[in-house]
């Protein structure tokens, strides 16, 4: 039995600002537990749901030297489904109204605590991990502090780490002078070939130099990621590090995401079935939304965080224009930057009957949209992998994507003449593609329904379960660590 230790600053059903809770969340229930004891380790956030919090146990505490303090570390821990999580306490870093906070100098603070309580707290778990898989910046520190300080310590030799970028573009910098001073690391961490980058101090690129491998979510990012315009300062590093690189896509749990079997949808519906029973769904939603209530109309979804990250000035371009000519309904969700926050008022403002702006964070709106939707639009700068459009395609609702990262691995693009695909693509980071590409979906839509029905049959029945990815992991841990006896 190998032991493996995923430390992560997000998890479903703990916390969740995005995809990296859906992954963390489901990804150690698919490794093959014959073989693999897989927990991890979380932040006691004070902003989680009181539910969670009462599953959770006290362990022990003890005091750690970190920023020139001695800082009480809480552990705690939680057993679901089989698999044990560890959650760090201290007020004074978790405790925050929400995960994340807008004090940059803050979050390099509380992670440098978290990744180097993660270590600290090893002994004490009674559970010694062949291997710490970390993910994003929040626990680039983790594979430094090992090499740096706890290897010398009998009980940490040969523990091997994997660095995985869930996103390049969120590296965790700092200027080295307060970086040096709050982790305690010497001067001699902070060159160009270690964590300095462009004279600040990068908790990521930590991470990236000292993993014993890294991985991305998907084959496309990998790739991608090793050129200057998706590689954020740091494409030089992944070519240089290439051998150790790879990409591999993220799955879903099908459990969660069924329309089958969704406890807050109004209509389940199946793939033979979706004809007549999905749109109950979408009149519901109109219903609930206050949108015009019309079965026939083609209904785009969108479920993300508002940021530039997912091509939200293209759709800033072309809205009105849309809005204004074409027989569509757009429903929107999520939260984020002001401008497109506001964007989205406004046009529901203006065209109260056509969108629906719903700005806020909602788990039973999320699945009501991706069951009662026609199309889901989704048009990328980049994506590391995204999940929305692996369970807009389980729920039937055609993607319109961009050909960028995993959306490219995961989106087969529709061909009339060969009658294959599962949604709609575009190449170019260009509003009049997208909108293109928007027109000929509800073309096919209005026009050619029984085409649109067999790319929904395919969408549906394509399977981005996580058990060739887990196969994956796995064969890269056996790399690491030997195979399991
Ligand atoms: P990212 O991690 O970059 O945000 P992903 O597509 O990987 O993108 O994952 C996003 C996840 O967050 C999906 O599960 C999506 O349904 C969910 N999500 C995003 N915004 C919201 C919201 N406002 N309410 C509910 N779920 C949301
Ligand atoms: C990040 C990426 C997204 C990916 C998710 C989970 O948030 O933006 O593309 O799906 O992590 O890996």
């Amino acid at each position: 039995m190998k032991n493996i230790l995923y430390a992560a600053s997000e998890c479903v059903p703990f916390i969740k600002t995005g995809g990296l809770a859906d992954v963390v969340g489901s990804l150690p229930k698919e490794i093959d537990r014959e073989y693999y004891d897989v927990r991890v380790i979380l932040p006691k956030y004070g902003c989680m749901k009181q539910a969670m919090k009462d599953k959770l146990e006290y362990i022990t505490e003890f005091y750690m030297d970190f920023d020139w303090k001695s800082c009480y570390v809480g552990l705690l821990k939680a057993e679901l489904e089989g698999i044990t999580y560890y959650f760090i306490d201290n007020e004074e870093y978790f405790n925050t109204p929400r995960p994340y906070t807008d004090d940059a100098l803050f979050e390099i603070r509380r992670f440098a605590f978290f990744s180097k309580a993660v270590l600290s707290a090893l002994p004490t778990l009674n559970f010694r991990p062949d291997l710490i898989h970390c993910h994003d910046w929040q626990t680039g520190l983790v594979p430094v502090y090992l090499k740096e300080r706890f290897q010398e310590n009998e009980f940490y030799r040969g523990i091997k780490t994997v660095m995985t970028i869930h996103n390049l573009k969120f590296q965790g910098k700092w200027n080295v002078q307060d970086v040096e001073s709050i982790t305690g690391l010497s001067g001699y961490y902070f060159t160009p070939d270690k964590l300095e980058f462009n004279k600040d101090a990068n908790l990521l690129k930590g991470g990236l130099v000292y993993a014993d491998a890294i991985t991305t979510v998907s084959p496309t990012y990998a790739e991608e990621i090793k050129t200057p315009f998706f590689g954020e300062g740091l494409d030089g590093l992944m070519n240089a590090r290439s051998g150790d690189l790879r990409g591999i896509l993220n799955g879903i749990d099908y459990t969660d995401f069924s329309p089958e079997a969704d406890k807050y949808i109004a209509r389940p519906y199946n793939v033979n079935n979706f004809r007549k029973e999905k749109v109950k769904n979408k009149i519901e939603l109109q219903k609930e939304l206050g949108l015009g209530q019309d079965e026939k109309v083609m209904l785009i979804g969108i479920v993300s965080r508002l940021t530039d990250q997912k091509g939200f000035d293209l759709i800033a371009y072309v809205l009105e224009e849309m809005l204004s000519q074409d027989a569509i309904q757009v429903v929107v969700l999520g939260t984020g930057e002001e401008r497109y926050e506001n964007m989205f008022r406004y046009f529901d403002w203006k065209y109260s009957d056509k969108l629906s702006a719903n700005i806020f964070y909602s788990e039973e709106l999320s699945h009501k949209i991706y069951a009662a939707s026609d199309a889901f639009l989704m048009p990328s700068l980049f994506e590391p992998c995204g999940l929305s459009q692996l369970m807009s395609l389980k729920y039937g609702t055609l993607p319109i994507v961009r050909e960028t990262g995993g959306l490219k691995d995961t989106v087969e693009p529709y061909n009339e003449f060969e009658k294959t695909g599962t949604g709609f693509t575009f190449a170019n980071y260009n509003a009049h593609e997208m909108m293109a590409a928007v027109r000929y979906a509800e073309q096919i839509f209005y026009d050619k329904k029984r085409d649109w029905n067999k790319i929904v049959e395919r969408a549906m029945q394509a399977d981005f379960s996580w058990k060739v990815s887990a196969g994956k992991y796995q064969v890269m841990y056996d790399w690491l660590i030997g195979p399991t006896a």
